[in-house]
This record gives structure tokens, sequence and C-alpha cells, in this order.
């Protein structure tokens, strides 16, 4: 008999509301879908698009009603707020820089946020927006789906337990091949065309994208804190106004160094995100797209291959297993395994219990600041001919 081992903890389902999403884009329907696996929390309110009629279709498409649809997400923020069986957290999967406006909106009318990354544009407005959850009490989440993945849980446990010693190297790529020719000159590729556009994205597209995604999957895992980095930014794409490839060195607080490299040029490479993590007593690599395994290479010993569901994970990694091995879980489990956590501590917070510790563990409104930290440090180092550049987080974690 097969069960989920994300057992539904809360006491009653959650009202959850969506700002972008609507038919055509890409990862509203992800995280829709992804909240529908442990069914926590139903869809009950929505501004899919800032074309009410596409709102009005995706809406009955869903089977939102009617009068939880809205024409602008304002209008929906101080709408629920009002009703008595209001949402009790908004999800917002639109591109880059409307999150912070977005974002407010709802933390000002006491609404629990989801937000998709990048946070915001710039990191005074990603400050803000955890500043404004810590003084209303609301819970914060920035869907970096990646740290959703048990491996990359587990990965995290062991480096917490000195399984592989003090960490000396950390290599992260992320390479992907969709932007290697100038695809968003062609209108109906949205999802190109706002990436690669400084108003909509903010000031990078391949750091902000993805890259950030790098800096938070390694400050999850290994828990290093970064002390200046070096960054080179470039347009392989004749044209192009913002980068598709990223070449970026780091030092450590406390003398680890890291090579990260992230691009949307490198052809043959889908979503290839993955991790090298060099310590002293041995070393842990891990692979988007083999996610199931980590390989192990401790000191003196044979190299082994993890598997997840079959190999003895640490209690906490062990519990966002659902399926034995060699049934794949993937990217749908790992943003459902962020958002059930999210959901259960919303859940508690509503019947007055406290989460804590690993009950919190999703990406926070401080992560997502300190990932659009990386990306503005980046920025600077690669403008400044990738000098040196301090990284100077203004917030202690
Ligand atoms: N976590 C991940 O792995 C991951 C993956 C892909 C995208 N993302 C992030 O998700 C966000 C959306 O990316 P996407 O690829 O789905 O983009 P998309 O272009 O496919 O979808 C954006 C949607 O937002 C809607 N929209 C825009 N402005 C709006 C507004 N003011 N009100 C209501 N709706 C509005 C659009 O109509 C569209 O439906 C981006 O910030 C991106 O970085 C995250």
């Amino acid at each position: 008999m097969i069960e989920a081992s994300k057992n539904n903890t809360s006491s009653a389902i959650v009202r959850y509301g969506m700002v972008g999403g609507g038919s055509g884009a890409f990862i509203g329907e992800v995280h829709r879908k992804a909240i529908g696996i442990d069914g926590k929390a139903t869809l009950t309110a929505g501004c899919f698009s800032r074309s009410m009629p596409l709102t009005l279709e995706t809406g009955k498409a869903l089977g939102v009603n009617k009068d939880r649809l809205y024409e602008s997400y304002l209008e929906m923020a101080g709408a629920e707020a009002k009703r008595e069986d209001g949402i009790d957290f908004v999800s917002i999967v639109t591109p880059n820089s409307s999150h912070f406006t977005i974002a407010r909106a709802f933390l000002e009318q006491g609404i629990n946020v989801v937000c998709d990354k990048p946070l915001t544009t710039n990191y005074e407005e990603a400050l803000l927006l955890q500043e404004l959850a810590k003084e209303k009490d609301l819970l914060f989440a920035v869907t970096y789906t990646y740290t959703g993945y048990p491996a990359v849980k587990q990965a995290r446990e062991m480096i917490r337990n000195g399984e592989i010693g003090k960490i000396r190297f950390v290599n992260a790529e992320y390479p992907q091949e969709w932007l290697a020719e100038p695809v968003e000159n062609d209108p109906s590729n949205k999802q190109a065309f706002w990436r690669t556009d400084p108003a909509q994205s903010g000031i990078s597209n391949c750091v902000g994208d993805i890259g950030s995604h790098m800096e938070n999957m390694i400050s999850y895992v290994t828990g290093l804190e970064i002390d200046s980095l070096s960054a080179r930014l470039d347009r392989m794409v004749e044209g192009r106004k913002l980068d598709d490839n990223a070449v970026i060195m780091l030092n450590y607080k406390g003398g680890a160094e890291g090579l990260y490299w992230s691009s949307q040029i490198a052809w043959g490479h889908d979503n290839d995100l993955s991790f090298r993590i060099y310590g002293t007593e041995g070393a842990i690599s891990w692979r988007q797209e083999n996610p199931n395994y980590l390989r192990i290479a401790k000191k003196g010993e044979h190299v082994k291959i993890a598997s997840r569901g079959r190999d003895d994970f640490y209690n906490h990694p062990g519990s966002y297993v659902r399926l034995p091995s060699g049934h794949p879980e993937g990217y749908f489990e790992a943003f459902a395994n962020l958002y059930s956590t999210y959901i259960d501590a919303l859940s508690m917070k509503k019947n007055g219990t406290t989460p804590q510790g690993d009950q919190l563990d999703f990406p926070t409104a401080l992560d997502g600041a300190k990932g659009v930290r990386f990306i503005e440090k980046c920025v600077e180092s690669s403008e400044k001919k990738s000098a040196w550049v301090k990284f100077q987080e203004k917030k202690e974690r």
C-alpha cells in the first residue's frame, strides 16, 4: 500500500487566490497543480490576467465563482480582505517587475503571500516586503522550487551533520538552451519577450531568472554566506537587451570558495541545474534533471548513489518522500512540498500554534531579498569589469 507521507495536518481547507497564471502562462498552472497534489488549499479567487475577459475565461475553466474574479489585483486584495470567507493567501505568478506592488497590496490588506522569484527588482523593495510581512505577522514564501526535492533536503542534512566535513569549494551550474537564438523577437513567445525586457524583468535576465536559483540552492544546502563575488555577465545573442550567460566566482564567509555558471545559450541543456559541494571529508552532488539521486563520495570509501525512497534519509527529508524508489518524483512534487509545508504552517497559525524549525522549511521573504541582493551584486561587479564586490546583506539571518 503506497501512502503519501506528507499527511494533511490542516484542520480545515485553506482558501487561496492567484494573480497571474492566465491561459498560456507557464508557472501559474504549475503552482495550481502542485497545490492540488495535497489538496490542502482550494483556489477561490483570481485576477489571472490584466485582461478581464481572460481572467473570466481562466476562472471559468478552473471553477472559480464569477464574483471572486477581479479586474485588478488591487480590487482583489481589497474585496477579499473584507470577506469573512476571504482568501488565506495569494500566489503571485506575474512577471518580476510587478511582484513588489502586488505583494505589498495583499500584505497591506492582511493577506499572506506566496510570490515567485525573483522577489522584486531591487533589494530595498524586497526588504520592505519582508518588514511589512513581519510587522503584520503574515507568512511570506518565495517559490525557489528546487529546494523542495527530498534529495536536496537530504544533502542539506548531511552537510549540517558534518558528513563531508568543512566545505572548501562549491560549484553550481544552471545551463539552458532556450534563448540560444533571438526568440524574443517572435511576439508569441511571451516568456522570452518579458524576460529579456528590462522594464519587466529587471536589471538582469540570466542571473535574475536562473542564476538566483543557484544562489538560493547553495545558501539552503550549505548554509554558507557570501562575503564577496566577481561576476561576468554577457549578452551572447546579438541585439539582446539583457544578459544570457553569467560566470560568477565567490568567496564565502569562513573561507570556502565557489564558482557558478548560468546560461540560456547552452545547446543541449534543458533545465540542467546542478551542484557539487566539496568538503574536507567528502563531496555531494545533485542534478535537477535526475533529482531522485544524490552522488556521495566520502574520503576512503567507494562512491555511492543514494536513492530517494530506497536508501536511508534523515527524518526531515525522509518525511517528504511520497513514493517508493524507482517511481520518479519530480518538479510538481518539489513544488507541492514547498506549498504543503507553507499551508501547514498557515493552518497552525490559524489554530493559534506558532510553527517553528522544520515546520517553516520553505524559502522566506528574507531568502527572496538575499536573491535580489545577489542579482544586484552580480550586475554591479560585471559593470565594474568583474571587480570583487562585497555582498553586505543588510539583515542578519
Ligand atoms: N519557481 C520557478 O521555478 C519558476 C519557473 C518559471 C517562472 N518563474 C517566475 O514566475 C513568474 C511568472 O513567469 P511565467 O513564465 O509564468 O510568465 P508568463 O508570462 O507565462 O505568465 C505571466 C502571467 O501573469 C499575467 N499578468 C501579468 N501582469 C499581471 C497583472 N498585473 N495582473 C494579473 N495578471 C498579470 C499574464 O497575463 C500571464 O498570465 C516570473 O517571476 C518568473 O521568474 C518561476
